[in-house]
């Protein structure tokens, strides 16, 4: 059976990726930043006892990535979701940038995720699909922004895709496509109440792109609806 590791599953995006697997009877392991505080997850555990594991992963805890991979020990994943992220403060405009919220925010949405990761490989490596998805965003493309300003938030998303591409190029000898996804902009509590889709839209879209995409897509930047988005 298919194991499908979700970070960030206890609400948004990560919460609907997970009820969504756990709808096509797929083995789900997710993390939470605190399995008591996490009650629709342990709904979700509740309905499906056998298929779910909720694991307990902050991403900014010191050597989280060793945290993640003792608590895998062997087992195979199969497709590994890096969904976890932060917007950041809201002082991300010229002149209200400081240093501490932005490192923060680099930490949780651009070094956690590469060294995560690194140091699941080897289960990586004993999945059948070995697809790994990063949650990006399309405001971290250069050529599509055109609005200016949001430079913690920006700056995270345009060095994470970054770390894609070479991850895909590092990882295609192994078999393991890697791929940016952007979610579109959804009515999650990072996206708001005025977001264009609602959670179940981006899911399904996202899902159809994680169905259809393989090794000849590695290294490509998504959006939920299938189409490339400009580096
Ligand atoms: N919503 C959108 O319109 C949109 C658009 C483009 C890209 N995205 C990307 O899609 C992904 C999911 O977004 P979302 O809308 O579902 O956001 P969300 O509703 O704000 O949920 C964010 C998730 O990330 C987790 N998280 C935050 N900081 C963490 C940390 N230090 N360690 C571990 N987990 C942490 C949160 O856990 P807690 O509940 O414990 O805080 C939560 O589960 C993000 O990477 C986001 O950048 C979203």
């Amino acid at each position: 059976m298919t194991n499908v590791l979700i970070t960030g599953a206890n609400r948004g995006l990560g919460l609907g990726f997970v009820k969504k697997f756990l709808d096509k009877n797929v083995n789900v392991l997710c993390t939470t930043r605190n399995i008591a505080g996490s009650k629709k997850l342990l709904a979700c555990k509740e309905k499906h006892p056998d298929n779910l594991e909720i694991l307990e992963l902050d991403l900014l805890e010191e050597n989280s990535e060793n945290t993640l991979s003792n608590l895998l020990s062997d087992k195979p994943v199969d497709i590994f979701i890096n969904n976890a992220g932060m917007m950041g403060s809201s002082a991300q405009n010229f002149n209200a940038v400081s240093a501490e919220p932005w490192l923060e925010v680099l930490k949780v949405n651009l070094i956690a995720p590469l060294l995560i990761t690194q140091s699941i490989i080897d289960n990586v490596k004993k999945g059948f699909d070995r697809k790994i998805y990063f949650l990006s965003s399309r405001v971290g493309s250069i050529e599509d922004n055109s609005g200016g300003g949001r430079y913690i938030y920006r700056s995270s998303k345009t060095a994470l895709n970054q770390v894609v591409k070479s991850l895909s190029i590092d990882l295609k000898e192994l078999g393991i496509t890697v791929i940016s996804l952007h979610p579109g902009w959804v009515r999650t509590d990072m996206g708001g109440p005025n977001a264009l889709i609602s959670v179940d839209e981006s899911i399904n879209g996202m899902m159809s792109v994680i169905e259809k995409t393989d090794i000849k897509n590695t290294g490509q930047f998504l959006n939920y609806d299938g189409n490339e988005i400009p580096w």
